[in-house]
């Protein structure tokens, strides 16, 4: 069951429901606080280890484009039209397009992308639902995908918070996307593994990650490192909060092995 305080969404649709019809205050209170959103944001746009189209479904408004390295193109889709509206008008640039769009439309008209960031998704969608998403949006990534989600080890009901989100067993899901035609590579970040979010709620989170064969993979802050260097870092008209990494970008890098 996944629930946003009164909101209890039993099926994908009901989940597709609750969010086309959310306020911007319901967006802006889950992401909480910005700076715990960002970060994970950023370990989920590591997968990126060269510059490509990027798709985010459910892109909310926006953030991750400001996290993006340097050279991809980003589509994101999302259901809210508030949400996208916020997110165009925040987010002006040739290279970045907002669409109000069900993703589901999106992975039946057979698009492909080199990257596929989905980034906070699950969490009002029941878990099976999730399970059965995951190899639609891997048939859809040309290079990887991630995923960021809660770590169902480290996460009980709690009636006295305001939500309880769907949560995954690591191990479920590294067995999952390691059986995927053409991966070649997977990852799993902890929250754990990033001295940031120790003693947060956020700590709770799971980064996933996977490659297709032939195409390079790294630890994802590596990663993002390495297209800075071939591919530069400045800023392109229009996005001008593609800078260099935030202040908690070096701590994040630092802690991964
Ligand atoms: C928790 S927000 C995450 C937003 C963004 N990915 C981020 O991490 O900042 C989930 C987003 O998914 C969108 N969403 C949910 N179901 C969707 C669907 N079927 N098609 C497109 N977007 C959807 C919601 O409207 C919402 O903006």
């Amino acid at each position: 069951m996944s629930r946003w305080e009164d909101t209890v969404t039993r099926t994908a649709q009901e989940a597709t429901r609750f969010w086309a019809d959310a306020s911007l205050t319901t967006l802006n209170q889950m992401m909480t606080p910005r700076w715990a959103w960002e970060a994970w944001l950023e370990i989920a746009a590591g997968v990126i280890t060269e510059p490509g189209s990027v798709f985010e479904p459910g892109c909310g408004i926006g953030l991750l484009t400001d996290l993006l390295p340097p050279g991809c193109t980003y589509y994101g889709c999302d259901v809210n039209p508030l949400f996208v509206e916020e997110a165009a008008r925040e987010h002006p640039g040739s290279d970045l397009r907002f669409e109000v769009r069900d993703l589901f439309d999106v992975l039946d008209s057979g698009e492909t992308f080199d990257w596929i960031v989905v980034t906070s998704l699950f969490g009002m969608f029941p878990e099976q639902a999730t399970y059965d998403m995951i190899p639609r949006f891997w048939a859809a990534a040309r290079k990887g995908v991630s995923f960021t989600t809660i770590d169902k080890r480290l996460y009980a009901s709690n009636r006295r918070l305001r939500f309880d989100f769907t949560a995954h067993d690591p191990g479920d899901l590294i067995r999952l996307v390691g059986s995927l035609a053409g991966v070649e590579a997977t990852a799993l970040r902890h929250g754990r593994d990033f001295p940031h979010f120790r003693g947060h709620y956020w700590q709770r989170c799971l980064a996933l990650y996977a490659w297709r064969q032939g195409v390079e993979h790294a630890g994802p802050w590596e990663a993002r490192e390495q297209v800075r260097e071939e591919h530069g870092d400045g800023p392109e008209e229009g996005r001008t909060k593609v800078a260099g990494p935030r202040t908690y970008g070096s701590t994040l890098g630092a802690a991964i092995p």
